[in-house]
């Protein structure tokens, strides 16, 4: 599949059809947080859907930006986060004015159709600097198609393939969609 109906998303949100969403802050996301990997810092959140994180990252002192495509996402980020962190925007195309030091991805890349997958590999290089850090969970299905569509770890090696990779990977995180996270933080050489 090359791409989604561009209303999508939004249809998902409107129909509360949001399998994906936790009832609450992902544990990946708490063990970064608690261990000081993710330690404040500008900071993005791309596909923030109606998350809660963006606002953790927030109250823990983080300057935090959350990008979404879908309206009732956006709005939701604008209301806890005040709108100027919260940005509706194509993951693909969009630059911001000043580079990030990090960025947090909790299923933004599952969400998107891998014929896209390189395209966003080259927006998250744009967006932080060398050194820069990607703390991403790669959706892991064990299935075909999607959303979410699976990120198998010899796939995203390969994508991901001009970042540094940690020596080994902390466990995968159960989903409640009966899939599994795998946390990851890479360094963008
Ligand atoms: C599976 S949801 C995840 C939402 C949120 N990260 C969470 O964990 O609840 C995927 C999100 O990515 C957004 N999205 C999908 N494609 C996008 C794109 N090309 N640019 C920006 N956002 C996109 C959707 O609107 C949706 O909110």
């Amino acid at each position: 599949m090359a791409e989604l109906p561009q209303d999508f998303w939004e249809t998902r949100f409107q129909q509360q059809r949001t399998p994906w969403e936790r009832s609450g802050i992902n544990p990946g996301f708490l063990a970064w947080r608690d261990s000081g990997a993710l330690s404040p810092c500008r900071i993005l959140v791309p596909g923030a859907g109606r998350s809660p994180e963006p606002l953790a990252l927030l109250q823990a002192g983080f300057d935090v930006v959350a990008l979404d495509l879908a309206d009732t996402a956006v709005a939701e980020q604008a209301g806890r986060l005040g709108a100027d962190r919260a940005v509706k925007a194509d993951v693909m195309a969009w630059q911001p004015d000043r580079l990030f030091a990090a960025v947090y991805d909790q299923t933004c890349l599952c969400a998107l159709p891998p014929a896209l997958w390189a395209g966003y590999e080259r927006s998250l290089r744009r967006w932080l600097p060398t050194g820069g850090q990607l703390f991403i969970l790669f959706m892991q299905t064990g299935r075909e198609g999607g959303p979410p569509f699976d990120c198998p770890l010899p796939a995203m090696r390969a994508l991901f393939a001009e970042w540094t990779w940690p020596e080994t990977l902390a466990p995968a995180i159960p989903h409640g969609m009966g899939t599994q996270e795998q946390p990851v933080v890479l360094t963008r050489a």
